[in-house]
C-alpha cells in the first residue's frame, strides 16, 4: 500500500507542470470569463475562441477532471471555484496571479543553472525587467493576492487603534485602501518605486480614496521614511527580494519613521527554524533565487532578530491563514 502511495507522489510533483499549464492556458484563453452564465459546448467554445474542436473537447474535459469545469450533458459550466475566482472582473478574480505565475515559467525552466550558479535566470532576457505590460501583470497579481489576505490580516489586527499608516512597497495600494476602508479615521501612505505608483494612484483614484490614502514614490534601500510620522507601518512580502543586511536597515528605516507606541506588521512566506518547511516557502525561496538578485524566503527566527536589532519590542508572529505569516514589532 504504502509502495503504491509514494509512487502517486512522485507522479503527482512529476506531471504537476501538465495541471498548471492547463490552468494558465485557460485563463490566458479566457474560458471561464467566456462561458459564464449558461456555459457554453465544446463547437460553440471552439468557434468563439478560434481553437480546434477536438483539442478543445479534450481540454475541456481535462478542466472538468480538475474541478475547474462542470460537464452538463454536452454544455460546459463553471464550477463554484471558477465562478468565484476565474472569470473576469469578478470582485475576487484570480487570474492575475495564475498569469504571474506562468510568466515565471519561463525562468524556472532554468532552476538547474541557477543553482549551478547561483544567480538570478529571470533577467537573462534584459527587456523582460523593464517589460510594462509584465510590470502590470505582477501589480495586478500582488492586488488579487492582497484582496484575499487584507481581509485576513484585518481579522488579526485592531486596525481602529492606528491612525496613520505608512504602506511600504505597498503596491498598487490594495491593503491601505483595505484598512482605510475599514477604519476611516485612518490616512494612508502608500510609498513604491515610481513606476508602481503610476499604477497606485489609478487604483486609489478608482477606490474613491484620494483623500485618505496618498503616494510617495521613492526607492526604499535609499531613501528616509521621515520621523515619527506613523503609528503603523506594514511591510508586505518586500524583505523576501532582499538579503539580510538590507533588510535591517529597512527595518530601523521603519522604526525611525514611527512614533512611540507606533507597530511595524511584516508580512512574509514565513520558514520554520531549519528552513525546510512550508512547502511554498522553500519552494518560494527558489523562485527569488531565480527572480530577485539577492532575495529569499526567511525564518520567523531571522526576521524577528532583525526586528529586535533595530529597536521593535514585544515582537510576536501570528498565521492569518493561507500561505502568510505576519510578525509585528513595537516601538515602545
Ligand atoms: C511582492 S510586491 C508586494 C506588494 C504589496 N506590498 C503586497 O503585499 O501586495 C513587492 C513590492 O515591493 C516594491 N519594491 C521592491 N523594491 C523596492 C524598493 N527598493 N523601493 C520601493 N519599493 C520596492 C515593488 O515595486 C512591489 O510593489
Amino acid at each position: 500500500m504504502n509502495k503504491h502511495r509514494d509512487i502517486e507522489y512522485l507522479n503527482e510533483i512529476s506531471y504537476g507542470y501538465w495541471k498548471a499549464q492547463v490552468l494558465f492556458v485557460a485563463v490566458e484563453m479566457g474560458i471561464f470569463t467566456l462561458i459564464k452564465g449558461v456555459g457554453k459546448s465544446d463547437k460553440v467554445v471552439a468557434r468563439k475562441i478560434g481553437t480546434d474542436h477536438r483539442a478543445t473537447e479534450m481540454f475541456l474535459n481535462a478542466l472538468v477532471s480538475l474541478g475547474l469545469l462542470r460537464k452538463v450533458k454536452e454544455v460546459y459550466k463553471n464550477t463554484a471555484m471558477s465562478s468565484r475566482y476565474l472569470v473576469k472582473d469578478r470582485p475576487l478574480y484570480q487570474g492575475d496571479r495564475i498569469r504571474h505565475f506562468h510568466n515565471m515559467w519561463d525562468y524556472w525552466t532554468r532552476l538547474g543553472v541557477a543553482i549551478k550558479t547561483g544567480k538570478p535566470t529571470a533577467f537573462d532576457d534584459a527587456e523582460k525587467e523593464v517589460d510594462e505590460q509584465r510590470l502590470r501583470v505582477f501589480i495586478k497579481a500582488m492586488h488579487n493576492i492582497g484582496t484575499i489576505q487584507a481581509e485576513e490580516v484585518c481579522r488579526k489586527l485592531h486596525l481602529k487603534k492606528y491612525s496613520s499608516l505608512l504602506d511600504l512597497a505597498g503596491g498598487q495600494g490594495t491593503y491601505a485602501v483595505r484598512f482605510v476602508e475599514k477604519n476611516p479615521e485612518m490616512r494612508a501612505v502608500v510609498f513604491d518605486l515610481p513606476d508602481v505608483i503610476k499604477i497606485a494612484k489609478e487604483h486609489i483614484k478608482k477606490s474613491g480614496m484620494g483623500g485618505k490614502v496618498t503616494t510617495k514614490a521613492g526607492d526604499c534601500l535609499k531613501v528616509s521614511f521621515g520621523k515619527e510620522l506613523y503609528d503603523f507601518v506594514f511591510v508586505s512580502n518586500l524583505l523576501h527580494i532582499y538579503e539580510p543586511d538590507e533588510n535591517r536597515k529597512i527595518l530601523k528605516k521603519c522604526w525611525d519613521s514611527l512614533m512611540e507606541n507606533g507597530i511595524v506588521v511584516i508580512q512574509e512566506f514565513v520558514l520554520n527554524r531549519a528552513k525546510t518547511q512550508p512547502i511554498f516557502g522553500t519552494l518560494f525561496s527558489l523562485n527569488m533565487l531565480m527572480g530577485t538578485h539577492k532575495g529569499s524566503s526567511y525564518s520567523e527566527v531571522e526576521m524577528k532578530e532583525w526586528l529586535r536589532d533595530a529597536g521593535f519590542k514585544n515582537i510576536k508572529r501570528f498565521n492569518p491563514g493561507l500561505e502568510s505569516g505576519l510578525i509585528i514589532g513595537y516601538k515602545l
